[in-house]
């Protein structure tokens, strides 16, 4: 057992790599209106209700890792708009932008809800937001979301610009499916002014028939395409996020790209993931978690849960072991993740 004496609330986490934790991601719910085929399975039996952390309870955990030097706190899902009074939370979490204390609040979204939250979510403090759109046609969208509909979406993403709200697009970047519009979106991109991100897709969930490994489109490739039409800068630009930059010289525009698969960028990794349960995440290709509701839900004093947190942290891994080379098309082998991705949000 562990004799010391626990560090002041203030020290900041450092995991056994020497990588400071700054960036907190916030599953706040596990459901979705939407169904994508590469985040969850089409009959996704949820958490009970009862299950969930409340809002005050969110609220209390994230402060606390604000207190512990988070800078960045992205809420997520599942779909983090569908999560019932979660414009309190985003009112509560503002007040640690107001002191200064938290540099970035914000979400990823798949836009549906847009519409209804996104002036509420401009006067909370968040600047820009991301939202996942991997195709503008119609039926493609229809198809990949199973349950989305495009037009409500690009409805919300207008009602963001109108917001004040900058949007980043996150494009998955799937072979045979969005190939043919890897410069369509570009293009669109740059008329309404949104970032473009680009992210390999990641071996997670049940596979099932829809074979991750076919649709694995890997961004070397996407981005020699680019150079083939146009002069590819790399930029030192960081968001504190995984995604590394170029611009497009003749178009001015920014596109990221996020290559978990032929980049790792583990070594840089900053971040660890809370679910709306409390599983506290150390690593996003990686099983191991730590309970944090136990430790929140023991005591109303905070002592306990910051110890939990930091033996948390001592814990994180290197880095995940997403590969597809372990894998084959006719069955699944290794370097996968049982987790639905809707699970951590990504
Ligand atoms: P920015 O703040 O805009 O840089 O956002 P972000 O890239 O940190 O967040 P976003 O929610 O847009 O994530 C985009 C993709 O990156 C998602 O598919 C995530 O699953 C993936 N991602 C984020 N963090 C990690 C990570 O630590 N490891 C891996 N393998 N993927 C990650
Ligand atoms: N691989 C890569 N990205 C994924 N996302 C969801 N599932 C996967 C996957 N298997 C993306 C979503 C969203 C972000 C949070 O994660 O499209 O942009
Ligand atoms: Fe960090 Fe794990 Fe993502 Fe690597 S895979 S960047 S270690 S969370």
């Amino acid at each position: 057992m562990d004799t010391r004496p626990p560090l002041p609330a203030s020290t900041p986490l450092i995991d056994p790599f020497a990588r400071a934790i700054s960036y907190l991601r916030v599953s706040v719910t596990d459901r979705c209106d939407f169904r994508c085929v590469y985040c969850m399975s089409e009959n996704m039996t949820f958490l009970p209700k009862a299950d969930l952390l409340t809002l005050e309870e969110l609220d209390r955990l994230c402060s606390a890792f604000v207190g512990m030097g988070v800078q960045k706190l992205r809420i997520t899902g599942g779909e983090p708009l569908v999560r019932k009074g979660i414009m309190t939370f985003f009112r509560a979490m503002s007040r640690h932008l107001d002191s200064g204390a938290l540099k970035e609040l914000t979400l990823t979204t798949n836009g549906s809800q847009l519409r209804k939250h996104a002036a509420e979510l401009a006067e909370c403090g968040v600047r820009r937001i991301n939202v996942s759109l991997d195709t503008l046609d119609e039926a493609k969208f229809a198809d990949i979301t199973r349950w989305g509909r495009l037009a409500q979406v690009l409805d919300g993403i207008t009602a963001a610009k109108d917001a004040g709200l900058r949007v980043k697009i996150n494009a998955v970047a799937l072979k045979g499916f969005n190939e043919d519009e890897q410069f369509s979106l570009t293009d669109w991109c740059a008329r309404e002014g949104h970032d473009l991100t680009w992210i390999e897709v990641m071996p997670m969930g049940d596979l099932g028939n829809e074979n991750r490994l076919d649709q694995y489109w890997a961004l070397s490739d996407l981005r020699a395409r680019y150079a083939d039409r146009f002069t590819v800068t790399d930029l030192p630009d960081r968001t504190g996020g995984p995604a590394r930059y170029v611009r497009l010289e003749e178009t001015g525009q920014r596109i990221g790209f996020i290559t978990p698969l032929t980049h790792n960028f583990c070594e840089s990794c900053n971040r660890v993931r809370l679910t709306c349960t409390g599983e506290l995440y150390m690593c996003l290709g990686q099983e191991d978690m730590a309970d944090l509701r136990a430790p929140l839900r023991a005591s109303p004093d905070d002592a306990a849960l910051e110890q939990a947190i930091r033996a948390a942290i001592a814990r994180k891994p290197k880095g995940h072991d997403f590969d597809y080379s372990r894998q084959s098309v006719a069955g699944k082998v290794g370097g996968q993740m049982s987790r639905h991705m809707s699970h951590t949000g990504g």
